[in-house]
């Protein structure tokens, strides 16, 4: 059993690299934490007027996420890994977006990570997870609605998907149900703004 331990010890540290925090230090911008929202995530670092810092986290915060589970999936199974590590895997990476060691503990809310984490496991549960997060967004224009109504339906996505009929997909489906919860309480400032009318819209620059 020490192989899934030291599978999610790797995720948890991959997933510790805030790439918004790195990315805009290597370009040369000031810190996403710092301003705005204040939030070490894509979506923040659009706020500093940087579509291609913006674009390059949401990729390697996604591709952190990704990359631990299709590892597992690809290569697990002469070392004894399955569903479970999986699931162990995806949200040891989540767990270290949201509280990276790197940073302080210091981290982001975990949108772009989660949704590289449902691709690995099912692309089809990736793609039907950021479709919803692109339609809210184009018709509401609040990235973080956007990510918790996705939250909201990730969940019932992979039971559509997949089933978790077996015991082993239900470990992936208790993950996916815990990310989901961990995302919606990092919102807790979001939800506050939305319903107070005062959550800043996509395409607005920082203050
Ligand atoms: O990526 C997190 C997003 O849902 C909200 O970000 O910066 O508006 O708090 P932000």
């Amino acid at each position: 059993a020490v192989y899934p331990l030291l599978a999610a010890v790797a995720a948890y540290l991959l997933g510790s690299l805030s790439f918004a925090v790195i990315v805009t230090r290597v370009m040369g911008l000031s810190d996403p934490r710092t301003y705005g929202s204040k939030n070490p995530g894509a979506t923040n670092v659009l706020r500093s007027g940087s579509k291609v810092a913006a674009v390059v986290t949401l990729l390697l915060d996604a591709v952190k996420g990704w990359l631990p589970v299709v590892l597992v999936h690809w290569f697990g199974k002469p070392y004894g890994l399955e569903e479970g590590t999986i699931a162990l895997v995806g949200l040891a990476a989540f767990l270290g977006h949201l509280w990276p060691v790197f940073f302080r503990f210091q981290g982001g809310k975990g949108v772009a990570t989660a949704l590289g984490v449902l691709v690995g496991i099912n692309a089809w549960l990736g793609l039907a997870t950021a479709v919803t997060w692109l339609l809210i967004a184009v018709f509401f224009r609040y990235s973080s609605l956007a990510s918790l109504v996705a939250a909201v339906f990730a969940p019932v996505f992979y039971l559509l998907v997949d089933g978790a009929v077996w015991y082993a997909e239900q470990s992936i489906a208790a993950a996916i149900a815990v990310m989901a919860m961990l995302l919606v309480w990092r919102h807790r400032e979001n939800i506050k703004r939305l319903l107070e009318g005062k959550e800043s819209k996509l395409g607005k620059s920082k203050k």
